[in-house]
């Protein structure tokens, strides 16, 4: 029988941070709505693109697994900020990594993303398709961001994170998952000119975030919930079986939703949102990488992961983590280096997407 172990992970998260304080700058808000309403207090901005944050939180999976980039068979890169869609980031990602022997796709489905590729590569290695896979998570949405809509605004961050699966007949890695996509909500998280809609209908581009955060809480907690449970019962498991969990982090307030709905034990769960925010596909892997490092995460450990997203999407996972707990190496890569704080980047930000808007009036 052939499993798909973790054996590499690694995470990039950009130096800049953006914290509430600063957001009052740019628009109507508080510190404390922001903290109380979702348990942010700041987030990391991006001077580069996310196939770069993808470079170096893969650089640094490879090196925790000691697999080199040519071993790898495929690459599935989750983001909604790819930096072209044509061609994909995930081939980007090859040439920066020299990973010739991958195949290259990446996939979008919001905020679940990682849970999708996650499953899907996990099953081919299960079935002996491929050996080998790099599953990455990677979004710079602070450059989607309307800083004039201050219900989304204030939720966002960059970052990425990467795992490295492999073969092996050792009992670990994915064993149980459930997606779904909820028909009929696309309107509740949306950004509407994203794609060719605004070209077919010859308007200059406006990309703005639709978004009923009321909506998408309520669905949220349900959707998940349910993933869970299902999981669970599948497995024959139940949440006292579960050492961690790892959920998506959009809002402290839809975490603890969640873990009343289940009761769970708040001490299980990997909150990472207080420090990156919502850092949307790439938020379970950062947080999986974040644990990993403060020793929360103990070999044979059952994870469970589940989130939601833009669609509306949802999903849940369970793994069994392997025996080995510390990386096989490490990679000396970092990002280049900015000197720009996060207040900085987003003024930037704002001034270009004036300009744009107002060049194409
Ligand atoms: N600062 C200050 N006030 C704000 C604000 C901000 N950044 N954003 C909204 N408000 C105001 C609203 O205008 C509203 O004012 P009103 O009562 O005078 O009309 C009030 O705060 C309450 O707004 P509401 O939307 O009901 O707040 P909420 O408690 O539902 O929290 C979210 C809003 C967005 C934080 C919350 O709904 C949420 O987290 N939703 C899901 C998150 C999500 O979708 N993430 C992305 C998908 S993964």
């Amino acid at each position: 029988m052939l499993y798909a172990q973790i054996t590499g992970w690694g995470r990039c998260l950009p130096p800049a941070r953006l914290t509430n304080r600063d957001i009052m700058e740019v628009m109507d808000t508080s510190e404390e709505w922001i903290l109380e309403r979702t348990g942010i207090e700041t987030r990391r901005i991006s001077h580069v693109m996310s196939a770069d944050l993808a470079h170096v939180a893969s650089e640094r999976a490879l090196a925790c697994a000691g697999v080199q980039a040519d071993k790898i068979d495929m690459i599935a890169f989750a983001t909604t900020t790819a930096d072209e869609i044509v061609p994909n980031t995930a081939s980007l990602l090859q040439g920066k990594l020299g990973a010739t022997g991958a195949a290259c796709f990446d996939l979008n489905a919001a905020c679940t993303g990682f849970i999708y590729a996650f499953q899907m590569v996990s099953d081919m290695i299960r079935t002996g398709t491929i050996k080998s896979a790099l599953v990455v998570g990677s979004e710079r949405l602070s450059s989607l961001m309307n800083w004039k809509r201050r219900e989304s605004a204030i939720l966002f961050g960059d970052g990425a994170a990467a795992l490295v699966l492999q073969a092996s007949t050792q009992e670990s890695g994915f064993f149980q998952g459930k997606m779904g996509c909820i028909e009929n909500t696309r309107e509740l998280l949306a950004i509407p000119d994203y794609g060719l809609h605004a070209i077919a209908q010859h308007r200059p581009l406006d990309i703005t975030i639709d978004f009923h955060g009321r909506e998408i809480f309520k669905n949220a907690v349900n959707e998940m919930a349910n993933a869970c449970t299902e999981v669970l019962e599948r497995s024959g498991l139940d949440l006292k079986d579960v050492d961690l969990i790892v959920p998506h982090q959009a809002n402290a307030r839809i975490v603890e939703a969640l873990a009343k709905k289940l009761n769970a034990d708040p001490e299980k769960i990997v909150i990472t949102l207080d420090r990156y925010a919502n850092t949307s596909t790439s938020s379970i892997p950062i947080a999986l990488c974040e644990a990993i490092e403060q020793g929360r995460v103990r070999p044979g450990a059952t994870i469970l992961m589940t989130a939601f997203g833009a669609g509306l999407t949802w999903g849940a996972l369970l793994l069994k983590w392997g025996e080995r707990i510390a990386p096989l190496g490490e990679s000396s890569i970092e990002l280049p280096a900015t000197d720009k704080t996060g207040l900085e980047l987003i003024k930037e930000a704002i001034r270009l997407r004036d300009k744009v808007w107002h060049d194409k009036k």
